[in-house]
């Protein structure tokens, strides 16, 4: 290996051997690890306009129609509110899970094994300027804080638990801090959360490769998710001024548009609401922007920053959010950036800048720390568009967007 590639790496943090042993560790490590970490679940009682907790449950790549048509996402969506005009941001996954933790997808069109630098924010960043408690929920993680590839089942070696499906994971600024770390736990610490009342009030959920589609089909998994809503919806603890939103990574087919059937539901969501449709445009940036409006918490200046606010939320604070065009919208690929392995080869990777001095859909400006570190230096796209576009590679550019009327 050339010198200059070693100390590059060493520099970014990235020593090939360092990088090997924490993506792919032996059994008997893992072993070694789970006996001695244990799980954190701190908790918080920080009131929102609109929801006291959020959870967000993500399944995997399946088309809109197939979803709505199914018979137990029809039951679901007859217990709260559905979302017709709610979009994924690229393809494949990773990417998708990256941008609801970190606002953007970085130009990422792989599922490899990604460190995002500890310079750029997150949600968890964001949660805790108000000391909001959070947590994700990954079915069969081995123990807290797992940072390998893959966890599979031991006996069958199948897909299991999937690093590309855990969003926090891949942040530097998550990995870096111990304390963050407990933060993601398995199912079994879930159910142990719920009852002991620990339940963080932002919990993002990821079944394992089978329970969310992945190998199987929208028929398993919606029966599963049904399973699993079903006990929750009839807990008084976990309903008190919850919100869920039920929803996918992203559609299964790449060149349709990459709008997935979502669900809005929980003991937050109004009587009347139920059963009823909203057909306002949102993306999975949509969901970060909902959490900062309903919280009081800043953006991080990313695609977060422009992005509507559920309309449950929305009418609290006063924002009126924007109409999409969606006639020549897809989301279906990515514009890009320094995690694209698909584009042009000599293609520089610089980080994209974030805003610093927007106000932002949310309305509380953005994160004191994006300002301290990105605030000398120009955004490289227009965040405070309702969906992304790059006038420089022409992504997205057919797109119009005009304030909603009523
Ligand atoms: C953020 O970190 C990356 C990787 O270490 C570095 O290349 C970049 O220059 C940093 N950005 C700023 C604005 O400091
Ligand atoms: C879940 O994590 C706990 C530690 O928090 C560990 O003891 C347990 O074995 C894990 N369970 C499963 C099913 O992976
Ligand atoms: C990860 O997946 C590979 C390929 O399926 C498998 O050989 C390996 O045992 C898995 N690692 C763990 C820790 O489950
Ligand atoms: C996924 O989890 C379920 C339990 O929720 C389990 O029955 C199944 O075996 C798991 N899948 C794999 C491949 O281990
Ligand atoms: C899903 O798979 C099961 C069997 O594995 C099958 O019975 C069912 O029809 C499939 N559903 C769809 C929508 O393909
Ligand atoms: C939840 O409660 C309803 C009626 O209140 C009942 O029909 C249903 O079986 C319960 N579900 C579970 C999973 O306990
Ligand atoms: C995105 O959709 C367009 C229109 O169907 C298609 O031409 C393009 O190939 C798709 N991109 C990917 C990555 O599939
Ligand atoms: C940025 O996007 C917003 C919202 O779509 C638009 O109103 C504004 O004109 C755009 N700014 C620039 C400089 O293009």
């Amino acid at each position: 290996m050339r010198p200059s590639i070693a100390a590059f790496l060493t520099a970014v943090g990235m020593a090939c051997t360092a990088t090997a042993d924490v993506a792919h560790p032996s059994i008997e490590e893992i072993r070694a690890a789970a006996a001695t970490t244990r799980p954190l679940s701190p908790v918080s009682n920080v009131k929102g306009l609109a929801f006291d907790r959020f959870l967000q449950v993500w399944l995997e790549n399946i088309d809109y129609s197939a979803a709505a048509g199914d018979n137990n996402q029809k039951w679901l969506a007859s217990q709260g509110i559905t979302l017709t005009n709610f979009w994924a941001v690229t393809h494949p996954s990773e990417p998708n899970y990256c941008a609801s933790a970190g606002g953007d997808t970085f130009g990422m069109d792989n599922d490899d094994f990604i460190r995002i630098p500890a310079n750029v924010s997150t949600i968890a960043d964001l949660f805790d300027t108000k000391k909001i408690s959070w947590g994700e929920y990954q079915e069969h993680l081995p123990y807290p804080g797992y940072q390998g590839f893959n966890y599979s089942n031991q006996e069958t070696y199948a897909n299991d638990y999937v690093r590309k499906h855990n969003p926090l994971i891949l942040f530097d600024s998550v990995t870096e801090d111990k304390h963050r770390l407990r933060q993601i736990k398995n199912f079994t610490e879930f159910y142990n959360d719920l009852h002991n009342k620990r339940l963080p009030q932002y919990a993002f959920v990821t079944p394992n490769m089978t329970n969310d589609g992945h190998d199987t089909n929208i028929t398993f998994a919606a029966e599963w998710e049904r399973k699993w809503m079903s006990s929750l919806l009839n807990n008084t603890y976990f309903m008190k001024d919850t919100l869920v939103l039920l929803t996918f990574d992203e559609t299964h087919t790449y060149p349709k548009p990459n709008r997935i059937f979502s669900i809005l539901l929980g003991g937050a969501v109004p009587e009347h609401l139920k059963g009823t449709e909203d057909d306002t445009f949102y993306t999975h940036y949509s969901t970060i922007a909902s959490l900062s409006a309903n919280w009081g918490l800043p953006s991080l200046g990313r695609w977060d920053c422009g992005a509507n606010i559920f309309q449950l939320v929305a009418e609290k604070t006063g924002y009126v959010n924007y109409d999409v065009d969606t006639t020549n919208l897809y989301l279906n690929e990515t514009t890009p950036g320094p995690l694209s392995t698909n584009y042009y080869s000599e293609y520089t990777p610089e980080w994209p800048i974030p805003a610093t001095s927007e106000k932002c859909s949310a309305g509380h400006g953005i994160l004191k720390q994006v300002q301290n570190t990105y605030g000398h230096l120009e955004p490289t796209y227009n965040y405070t568009s309702p969906f992304p576009y790059d006038t420089k590679s022409g992504y997205n550019v057919d797109v119009t967007a005009t304030r909603k009327t009523n």
